[in-house]
């Protein structure tokens, strides 16, 4: 495994960065999140409730128009059923649904009680009083709502939703590091799993990476895992920068050189990327920020056109609500993500299974470092802010 130390050129009006290649790890291989897989039969499971009765269409024609857009009249009675029954369970348990903003819109527009990027979630994690919250977004994010929440319930409705950036680096990995840099503060991006976040000073997320690294008044800092966030990151402040080489699969993916192909075939589109592309990629687009940051983009401007270099739900959704804009829809889709579905919240839900737990021996320090973000963050005014509370109620 490669570490670099980025710094940005004494020249900085060029914002060019500097790479350093610092030291080698011995190569190992990807480390697959550790989760316990629940095999259940088809007859272990309740039947999702199917029917679109008159009781179902009352209590969700309401909710119909926020998806119009993106969902055909004609497949509305074969989900409507399941959006009822989630929301009555919701009422009954006391719950919650929190859903990041790659959910698709039938979550994120009908069933959802807050939507938002990970800042936000992790916001309105430590705030809920519901007894119950469901993940709607992968286990890091579940497992950040439970550090928050020690004391409740927290579901996932599909525990193998994980994240290429978790899977990357291990508390191990973080303690050679700090054996090799002694004295660096170690800034972790919250994509990762709580046992990394327990070794780590302080935890950061898209919307607020620059404002946290300035927040720590040192010259150096590790960054870690995703190497283009830190690489992002470091062409926007003085702080040098050491990065680790994990990736998203799905934001690596995009390039330059297919952004110009969306300008020449749509002249004047806008293009919004998200900071864990590549640094070209950043580079070439007109804005970069977080999911959150970039649904704010176009709400507020509502340009003619535009791209997200994102997760394909993130178009779907802001696109649900604001139809004077066409999206060209470069998207890649992420694997783990698109493990939530309906019908798993309502078995979940239903069921009060696959609860997330973390290890009494780490969950003390994994929760300083992210509530030394939240904190920072609220002094630094970073464009975290509240997750979007949605009345999923018709
Ligand atoms: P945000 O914090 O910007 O929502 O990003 C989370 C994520 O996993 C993006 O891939
Ligand atoms: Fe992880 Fe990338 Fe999926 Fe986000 S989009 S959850 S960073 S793999």
């Amino acid at each position: 495994m490669l570490i670099y130390s980025i710094s940005k050129t004494a020249k900085a009006e060029t914002h060019t960065t500097r790479l350093i290649l610092s030291l080698f790890i011995t190569e190992r291989p990807r480390v697959e999140m550790e989760v316990p897989m629940i095999e259940t039969t088809a007859a272990d499971r309740t039947p999702a409730p199917l029917a679109y009765t008159d009781e179902v269409r009352k209590a969700t024609d309401a909710l119909y128009p926020r998806v119009a857009g993106v969902i055909p009249a004609i497949e509305w009675p074969s989900i409507a059923p399941l959006i009822k029954a989630i929301n009555d369970l919701k009422a009954e348990r006391n719950a919650v649904i929190l859903a990041h903003n790659y959910m698709t819109p039938d979550i994120f527009h009908c069933v959802a009680d807050f939507v938002g990027d990970s800042l936000q979630l992790a916001i309105e994690a430590a705030r809920s009083d519901a007894d119950v919250i469901v993940q709607a977004g992968v286990h890091f994010m579940a497992e950040t709502s439970k550090l928050m929440n020690p004391d409740k319930t927290v579901l996932i409705p599909d525990l193998r939703a994980g994240c290429s950036l978790a899977a990357s680096i291990t508390g191990r990995d973080v303690r050679l590091l700090r054996e090799r840099y002694p004295g660096v503060p170690v800034v972790t991006y919250v994509n990762t799993s709580a046992d990394v976040k327990a070794e780590s000073d302080i935890c950061c997320t898209s919307a607020n990476a620059v404002e946290i690294v300035e927040s720590l008044g040192v010259p150096r800092v590790l960054m870690i895992p995703d190497e283009y966030l830190a690489r992002n990151v470091a062409r926007q402040t003085d702080v040098e920068i050491i990065a680790w080489k994990g990736r998203c699969e799905v934001h690596e993916r995009f390039s330059a050189a297919e952004i110009r192909a969306y300008r020449e075939a749509n002249p004047g589109v806008i293009v919004l990327a998200h900071p864990e592309c590549p640094p070209e990629v950043i580079e070439e687009a007109d804005f970069a920020g977080s999911t959150s940051a970039m649904i704010g983009y176009v709400k507020e401007r509502t340009p003619r056109q535009v791209v997200m270099l994102t997760e394909c739900s993130m178009s779907d959704n802001v696109a649900a609500e604001l139809p004077q804009t066409e999206f060209i829809r470069p998207c890649n889709l992420c694997p783990h993500m698109k493990r939530i579905t309906l019908a798993n919240i309502y078995d979940c839900l239903l069921r009060m299974e696959h609860e997330v737990s973390v290890d009494p021996a780490i969950a003390d320090r994994a929760r300083g470092a992210v509530e030394r973000m939240i904190a920072a963050s609220a002094k630094t005014k970073a464009k975290g802010g509240l997750a979007r509370a949605r009345s999923a109620a018709a």
